[in-house]
């Protein structure tokens, strides 16, 4: 009686490690370039999966490389690829901002835009104001402008919701 009950635990124990091992194997398998490919990836942005890839105003993919380049340091730019613009930022080094600006004001729904002459985002409507990051610094709107998620993946800039 107690030898079966040995056995029986020796076989459990024998399935759950075999189980485990072949898991790992299997996993290695399936996603043998997930590692690889994340450290080709700009670190700061490390998830790359879906999104859209981001446009400028004739509609052509915009070059990360050439992006960094032309683009002055904390002023935003509009880009294209949602369904609404979204600003993207140049930070030191120079790198891409982890983050893209939707220009619609806190205050009630309406279209923010950069302005050049003040430094800021400024609602036409009443006033609010937003810092090159998207940040409420002054007027009614009490929250900052919504960000989402900006990745970069083989010198393109992927824009995800
Ligand atoms: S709607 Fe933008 S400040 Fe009121």
């Amino acid at each position: 009686m107690e030898k079966s009950n040995k056995n029986y635990k020796r076989r459990r124990f024998l399935q759950y490690a075999f189980t485990g091992a072949t898991t790992t194997v299997a996993m290695g398998w399936l996603f043998p370039k997930s590692s690889e490919s994340q450290s080709q990836e700009n670190l700061s942005n490390t998830v790359a999966v879906g999104g859209v890839v981001a446009l400028d105003g004739r509609g052509e993919q915009i070059k990360l490389s050439s992006f960094l380049e032309n683009v002055p340091l904390k002023k935003p730019v509009a880009v294209k690829g949602l369904s609404k613009p979204t600003y993207l930022v140049v930070e030191s080094g120079p790198t891409i901002a982890p983050y893209g600006i939707i220009p619609v004001c806190t205050h009630q729904p309406n279209r923010v835009r950069w302005r050049e002459d003040l430094d800021c985002f400024r609602c036409p409507n009443h006033g609010a104001r937003y810092d090159y990051q998207g940040r409420a610094i002054g007027g009614p709107a009490k929250r900052n402008l919504r960000r989402i998620k900006v990745v970069t993946q083989n010198d393109r800039i992927k824009l995800i919701q």
